[in-house]
Protein backbone atom coordinates (compact mmCIF):
# COMPACT_ATOMS: atom_id res chain seq x y z
CA UNK A 1 0.00 0.00 0.00
CA UNK A 2 0.94 3.60 -1.02
CA UNK A 3 0.97 5.00 2.54
CA UNK A 4 3.46 2.01 4.19
CA UNK A 5 6.68 3.85 4.88
CA UNK A 6 9.91 4.29 7.66
CA UNK A 7 7.88 7.09 9.60
CA UNK A 8 7.98 8.31 13.41
CA UNK A 9 5.27 6.63 15.60
CA UNK A 10 3.90 8.07 18.86
CA UNK A 11 2.43 6.25 21.42
CA UNK A 12 -0.19 7.51 24.28
CA UNK A 13 2.94 9.00 26.11
CA UNK A 14 4.10 11.21 23.35
CA UNK A 15 7.01 8.68 22.32
CA UNK A 16 8.56 8.71 19.16
CA UNK A 17 10.09 5.96 17.37
CA UNK A 18 10.89 4.28 14.34
CA UNK A 19 8.97 1.55 12.55
CA UNK A 20 7.13 0.80 9.30
CA UNK A 21 3.92 2.16 9.49
CA UNK A 22 1.27 2.26 7.48
CA UNK A 23 -5.74 6.97 8.63
CA UNK A 24 -11.64 11.93 8.81
CA UNK A 25 -13.10 12.92 6.57
CA UNK A 26 -14.58 16.19 4.66
CA UNK A 27 -17.03 16.83 2.24
CA UNK A 28 -18.48 14.32 -0.18
CA UNK A 29 -19.81 15.12 -4.15
CA UNK A 30 -22.66 15.96 -4.07
CA UNK A 31 -22.96 16.87 -0.16
CA UNK A 32 -25.49 17.36 2.11
CA UNK A 33 -25.18 20.77 4.14
CA UNK A 34 -22.44 19.89 7.00
CA UNK A 35 -22.09 21.62 10.20
CA UNK A 36 -23.73 23.93 12.04
CA UNK A 37 -22.75 27.58 13.22
CA UNK A 38 -21.63 28.34 16.64
CA UNK A 39 -23.59 31.96 17.65
CA UNK A 40 -21.14 33.40 20.62
CA UNK A 41 -24.08 32.46 22.73
CA UNK A 42 -24.36 29.06 21.95
CA UNK A 43 -20.74 28.66 22.71
CA UNK A 44 -21.16 30.43 25.82
CA UNK A 45 -23.77 27.85 27.16
CA UNK A 46 -22.23 24.77 25.81
CA UNK A 47 -18.63 26.26 27.66
CA UNK A 48 -21.23 26.60 31.03
CA UNK A 49 -22.36 22.97 30.49
CA UNK A 50 -18.57 21.59 30.14
CA UNK A 51 -17.70 23.52 33.34
CA UNK A 52 -20.08 21.94 35.49
CA UNK A 53 -19.44 18.16 34.06
CA UNK A 54 -17.74 16.74 37.17
CA UNK A 55 -15.97 14.26 35.43
CA UNK A 56 -15.08 15.20 31.58
CA UNK A 57 -15.49 12.91 29.02
CA UNK A 58 -12.19 14.22 27.57
CA UNK A 59 -9.28 14.90 29.05
CA UNK A 60 -6.94 17.68 27.46
CA UNK A 61 -3.51 18.85 29.23
CA UNK A 62 -3.67 22.27 29.52
CA UNK A 63 0.43 22.09 28.83
CA UNK A 64 0.07 20.08 26.01
CA UNK A 65 -2.48 22.30 24.42
CA UNK A 66 -0.31 25.45 25.08
CA UNK A 67 2.37 23.78 23.44
CA UNK A 68 0.63 21.67 20.17
CA UNK A 69 -2.63 23.31 19.65
CA UNK A 70 -2.78 23.80 16.01
CA UNK A 71 0.79 23.41 15.17
CA UNK A 72 1.45 19.90 15.64
CA UNK A 73 -1.23 16.98 16.22
CA UNK A 74 -0.91 15.30 20.08
CA UNK A 75 -2.70 12.81 21.59
CA UNK A 76 -5.65 13.24 24.06
CA UNK A 77 -7.25 10.39 26.18
CA UNK A 78 -11.09 10.16 26.77
CA UNK A 79 -13.87 7.97 28.29
CA UNK A 80 -16.38 7.44 25.11
CA UNK A 81 -16.14 3.69 25.39
CA UNK A 82 -18.28 3.63 28.41
CA UNK A 83 -21.15 5.64 26.95
CA UNK A 84 -23.82 3.28 25.76
CA UNK A 85 -24.45 5.55 22.73
CA UNK A 86 -21.09 4.74 21.39
CA UNK A 87 -21.84 1.54 21.00
CA UNK A 88 -22.76 -1.02 18.16
CA UNK A 89 -26.12 -1.78 18.37
CA UNK A 90 -26.98 1.54 19.19
CA UNK A 91 -25.07 2.84 16.32
CA UNK A 92 -26.47 0.89 13.61
CA UNK A 93 -29.84 1.87 15.18
CA UNK A 94 -28.84 5.78 14.41
CA UNK A 95 -27.51 4.42 10.85
CA UNK A 96 -31.18 3.73 10.60
CA UNK A 97 -32.52 6.50 11.79
CA UNK A 98 -30.31 9.32 10.13
CA UNK A 99 -31.68 10.70 7.11
CA UNK A 100 -30.48 8.81 3.88
CA UNK A 101 -27.92 11.19 2.16
CA UNK A 102 -26.65 11.60 5.87
CA UNK A 103 -25.05 7.55 6.02
CA UNK A 104 -22.37 6.46 3.24
CA UNK A 105 -21.35 3.10 2.93
CA UNK A 106 -18.87 1.68 0.99
CA UNK A 107 -16.14 -1.04 1.06
CA UNK A 108 -13.40 -0.07 3.86
CA UNK A 109 -10.21 -1.44 1.99
CA UNK A 110 -9.08 0.59 -0.60
CA UNK A 111 -5.95 2.44 -1.76
CA UNK A 112 -4.27 5.08 0.57
CA UNK A 113 -3.68 7.35 -2.39
CA UNK A 114 -7.46 7.19 -3.57
CA UNK A 115 -9.26 10.53 -4.55
CA UNK A 116 -10.32 11.48 -1.35
CA UNK A 117 -13.26 12.80 -2.15
CA UNK A 118 -15.00 10.43 -4.79
CA UNK A 119 -13.64 7.56 -3.10
CA UNK A 120 -17.47 7.02 -0.62
CA UNK A 121 -18.83 6.08 -4.16
CA UNK A 122 -15.97 4.86 -6.69
CA UNK A 123 -15.64 2.43 -3.41
CA UNK A 124 -19.38 1.79 -2.87
CA UNK A 125 -19.32 -1.53 -5.03
CA UNK A 126 -23.48 -1.84 -4.79
CA UNK A 127 -23.32 -2.09 -1.52
CA UNK A 128 -26.20 -1.06 0.85
CA UNK A 129 -26.55 0.34 4.17
CA UNK A 130 -29.03 -2.71 4.90
CA UNK A 131 -26.20 -4.64 3.38
CA UNK A 132 -23.78 -3.04 5.34
CA UNK A 133 -25.44 -3.55 9.19
CA UNK A 134 -26.62 -6.61 8.41
CA UNK A 135 -23.74 -8.21 6.82
CA UNK A 136 -20.76 -5.74 8.33
CA UNK A 137 -17.82 -8.28 9.01
CA UNK A 138 -18.61 -10.13 6.00
CA UNK A 139 -18.43 -7.39 3.95
CA UNK A 140 -15.96 -5.52 5.27
CA UNK A 141 -17.96 -2.40 5.05
CA UNK A 142 -17.15 1.06 5.89
CA UNK A 143 -19.56 3.60 7.14
CA UNK A 144 -19.70 7.00 7.71
CA UNK A 145 -22.28 9.19 9.69
CA UNK A 146 -22.52 12.79 8.94
CA UNK A 147 -23.60 15.33 11.92
CA UNK A 148 -25.23 12.70 14.10
CA UNK A 149 -25.67 15.74 16.16
CA UNK A 150 -28.79 16.42 14.50
CA UNK A 151 -30.01 13.28 15.83
CA UNK A 152 -32.26 14.33 18.87
CA UNK A 153 -30.23 11.10 21.27
CA UNK A 154 -27.57 11.83 20.10
CA UNK A 155 -27.06 15.99 20.06
CA UNK A 156 -26.74 16.30 23.92
CA UNK A 157 -24.18 14.14 24.30
CA UNK A 158 -22.15 15.42 21.41
CA UNK A 159 -23.07 19.02 22.30
CA UNK A 160 -21.51 17.97 25.73
CA UNK A 161 -18.00 16.99 24.44
CA UNK A 162 -17.98 19.64 21.70
CA UNK A 163 -18.18 22.28 25.10
CA UNK A 164 -15.44 20.29 26.75
CA UNK A 165 -13.13 21.19 23.63
CA UNK A 166 -14.39 24.56 23.70
CA UNK A 167 -13.52 24.83 27.36
CA UNK A 168 -10.03 22.84 26.20
CA UNK A 169 -8.70 25.37 23.27
CA UNK A 170 -10.55 28.62 25.04
CA UNK A 171 -7.37 30.06 26.04
CA UNK A 172 -5.42 29.76 23.25
CA UNK A 173 -8.65 29.90 20.59
CA UNK A 174 -11.02 31.27 21.97
CA UNK A 175 -13.76 31.60 19.29
CA UNK A 176 -15.51 28.69 17.91
CA UNK A 177 -17.51 29.50 14.74
CA UNK A 178 -18.71 26.25 13.52
CA UNK A 179 -18.63 22.41 14.07
CA UNK A 180 -19.14 19.00 12.40
CA UNK A 181 -18.99 15.85 13.54
CA UNK A 182 -18.80 11.84 11.99
CA UNK A 183 -18.54 8.74 13.05
CA UNK A 184 -16.51 6.00 11.15
CA UNK A 185 -17.43 2.72 11.65
CA UNK A 186 -15.58 -0.25 10.07
CA UNK A 187 -14.69 -3.03 9.31
CA UNK A 188 -11.02 -5.10 9.40
CA UNK A 189 -8.13 -3.17 7.41
CA UNK A 190 -10.43 -0.28 6.37
CA UNK A 191 -8.49 2.74 4.76
CA UNK A 192 -9.19 6.40 4.50
CA UNK A 193 -7.04 7.83 1.88
CA UNK A 194 -4.89 10.62 1.82
CA UNK A 195 -6.76 14.29 2.12
CA UNK A 196 -6.56 17.43 4.19
CA UNK A 197 -10.10 19.00 5.98
CA UNK A 198 -10.43 23.05 5.90
CA UNK A 199 -10.75 23.13 9.87
CA UNK A 200 -9.29 21.61 12.65
CA UNK A 201 -10.43 17.93 14.36
CA UNK A 202 -10.14 15.80 17.25
CA UNK A 203 -10.57 12.06 16.31
CA UNK A 204 -11.39 9.92 19.28
CA UNK A 205 -11.04 6.52 18.94
CA UNK A 206 -13.80 4.17 20.79
CA UNK A 207 -13.91 0.92 19.71
CA UNK A 208 -10.62 -1.00 17.68
CA UNK A 209 -7.56 0.26 16.79
CA UNK A 210 -6.47 2.99 14.42
CA UNK A 211 -3.09 4.29 12.69
CA UNK A 212 -3.05 7.90 11.69
CA UNK A 213 -0.92 9.72 10.09
CA UNK A 214 -0.49 13.12 10.14
CA UNK A 215 1.49 15.44 7.84
CA UNK A 216 2.50 18.78 8.59
CA UNK A 217 0.76 22.05 6.85
CA UNK A 218 3.30 23.94 7.24
CA UNK A 219 5.82 21.72 5.37
CA UNK A 220 5.88 23.07 1.81
CA UNK A 221 7.33 19.77 0.54
CA UNK A 222 3.85 18.06 1.33
CA UNK A 223 1.55 21.42 0.46
CA UNK A 224 2.84 24.47 -1.83
CA UNK A 225 1.03 27.38 -0.18
CA UNK A 226 -0.25 27.73 -3.19
CA UNK A 227 -1.85 24.11 -3.09
CA UNK A 228 -3.26 25.82 0.32
CA UNK A 229 -4.37 28.76 -0.92
CA UNK A 230 -6.52 26.76 -3.31
CA UNK A 231 -7.95 24.05 -1.60
CA UNK A 232 -9.43 27.07 0.62
CA UNK A 233 -11.08 28.56 -2.30
CA UNK A 234 -12.19 25.78 -4.85
CA UNK A 235 -13.52 23.36 -2.46
CA UNK A 236 -15.50 21.64 -5.80
CA UNK A 237 -11.71 20.78 -7.33
CA UNK A 238 -9.08 18.24 -6.20
CA UNK A 239 -7.50 18.53 -3.19
CA UNK A 240 -3.61 18.07 -3.07
CA UNK A 241 -2.33 14.55 -3.94
CA UNK A 242 -0.27 12.30 -2.08
CA UNK A 243 3.22 11.37 -3.24
CA UNK A 244 5.34 8.46 -2.22
CA UNK A 245 7.56 11.18 -1.06
CA UNK A 246 5.35 11.93 1.76
CA UNK A 247 5.91 8.64 3.08
CA UNK A 248 8.68 9.29 5.39
CA UNK A 249 7.70 12.44 6.90
CA UNK A 250 4.14 11.57 8.33
CA UNK A 251 4.18 11.76 12.30
CA UNK A 252 2.21 8.28 13.12
CA UNK A 253 -0.38 8.18 16.11
CA UNK A 254 -1.52 4.87 17.26
CA UNK A 255 -4.74 4.88 18.41
CA UNK A 256 -7.11 2.27 20.57
CA UNK A 257 -9.87 2.75 22.42
CA UNK A 258 -9.52 6.13 24.98
CA UNK A 259 -6.88 8.03 23.01
CA UNK A 260 -7.63 11.00 20.09
CA UNK A 261 -5.52 12.74 17.93
CA UNK A 262 -5.72 16.63 17.40
CA UNK A 263 -5.44 17.08 14.05
CA UNK A 264 -4.40 20.71 12.86
CA UNK A 265 -5.88 23.24 10.27
CA UNK A 266 -5.71 21.75 7.68
CA UNK A 267 -3.19 19.16 8.52
CA UNK A 268 -2.84 16.32 5.78
CA UNK A 269 -3.66 12.70 7.47
CA UNK A 270 -4.06 9.11 6.32
CA UNK A 271 -6.22 6.53 8.34
CA UNK A 272 -5.95 2.75 8.55
CA UNK A 273 -7.97 0.43 10.69
CA UNK A 274 -6.44 -2.77 12.60
CA UNK A 275 -7.71 -6.63 12.19
CA UNK A 276 -11.05 -5.62 14.10
CA UNK A 277 -14.04 -3.73 13.24
CA UNK A 278 -13.48 0.15 14.36
CA UNK A 279 -15.30 3.14 15.90
CA UNK A 280 -14.03 6.03 15.86
CA UNK A 281 -15.62 10.12 16.11
CA UNK A 282 -14.34 12.95 15.26
CA UNK A 283 -15.52 16.43 16.10
CA UNK A 284 -14.53 18.79 13.63
CA UNK A 285 -14.35 22.67 14.10
CA UNK A 286 -13.63 25.99 13.02
CA UNK A 287 -12.82 29.17 15.31
CA UNK A 288 -12.55 32.88 14.56
CA UNK A 289 -8.94 32.54 13.76
CA UNK A 290 -9.15 30.00 11.29
CA UNK A 291 -11.93 31.92 9.26
CA UNK A 292 -9.26 34.42 9.25
CA UNK A 293 -6.64 32.09 7.67
CA UNK A 294 -9.15 30.16 5.21
CA UNK A 295 -10.11 34.11 4.12
CA UNK A 296 -6.42 35.16 3.78
CA UNK A 297 -5.99 31.94 1.50
CA UNK A 298 -8.57 32.53 -0.75
CA UNK A 299 -7.18 36.32 -0.73
CA UNK A 300 -3.98 35.07 -1.95
CA UNK A 301 -5.83 32.93 -4.58
CA UNK A 302 -7.18 35.69 -6.38
CA UNK A 303 -3.85 37.49 -6.37
CA UNK A 304 -2.59 34.16 -7.57
CA UNK A 305 -4.95 34.41 -10.09
CA UNK A 306 -4.27 38.12 -11.03
CA UNK A 307 -0.40 37.04 -11.00
CA UNK A 308 0.29 38.50 -7.95
CA UNK A 309 3.01 36.05 -5.36
CA UNK A 310 1.44 37.00 -2.15
CA UNK A 311 2.83 36.38 1.27
CA UNK A 312 2.50 33.12 3.09
CA UNK A 313 -1.06 33.10 5.27
CA UNK A 314 -0.14 32.36 8.75
CA UNK A 315 3.37 34.04 8.67
CA UNK A 316 2.41 37.48 10.19
CA UNK A 317 -1.20 37.88 11.70
CA UNK A 318 -1.89 41.32 10.79
CA UNK A 319 -1.31 40.80 7.34
CA UNK A 320 -3.74 37.65 7.66
CA UNK A 321 -6.79 39.62 9.13
CA UNK A 322 -6.48 42.74 6.54
CA UNK A 323 -6.30 40.15 3.70
CA UNK A 324 -9.19 38.47 5.53
CA UNK A 325 -11.31 41.69 5.91
CA UNK A 326 -10.50 42.76 1.70
CA UNK A 327 -11.89 39.43 1.10
CA UNK A 328 -14.97 39.71 3.12
CA UNK A 329 -15.44 43.33 2.28
CA UNK A 330 -15.20 42.09 -1.00
CA UNK A 331 -17.94 39.39 -0.57
CA UNK A 332 -19.92 41.61 1.33
CA UNK A 333 -20.19 44.17 -1.84
CA UNK A 334 -21.00 41.10 -4.20
CA UNK A 335 -23.40 39.43 -2.20
CA UNK A 336 -24.93 43.66 -2.15
CA UNK A 337 -24.94 43.58 -5.86
CA UNK A 338 -26.27 40.27 -6.06
CA UNK A 339 -29.08 40.56 -3.50
CA UNK A 340 -28.17 37.07 -1.82
CA UNK A 341 -25.55 35.43 0.28
CA UNK A 342 -22.18 33.55 -1.06
CA UNK A 343 -21.54 30.58 0.13
CA UNK A 344 -17.93 30.58 1.84
CA UNK A 345 -15.13 29.31 -0.03
CA UNK A 346 -17.13 29.77 -3.53
FE1 LIG B 1 -10.27 14.02 7.32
Amino acid sequence: MACVGNARRFNQHGRASTQLARSTLSEPKGRVMLGERLPPARVSVLAAGARQQPRPWIQFDPEQIERSYNRSPFLVKHRLAERPQFMLPSLFALCRRMPTPAVKVRIGKIPGDADFDSSLHRYNHGLTLEDAVEHFEEREAYIVVYNPERDAEYRPVIEGLLGEIIVGIERLDPRPTWYSTYFFISARHAVTPYHMDREMNFLLQIRGHKTVRLWDPADATIMTQAQKDRLLSAEGEARPAYLPSFATKAKVFELEPGLGVHHPFIAPHLVTTGPELSISLAITFRTARSDVWADAHRFNHRMRRLGLHPRAVESNPAVDATKAACLRGLRGMRNAVRGGTEREGA
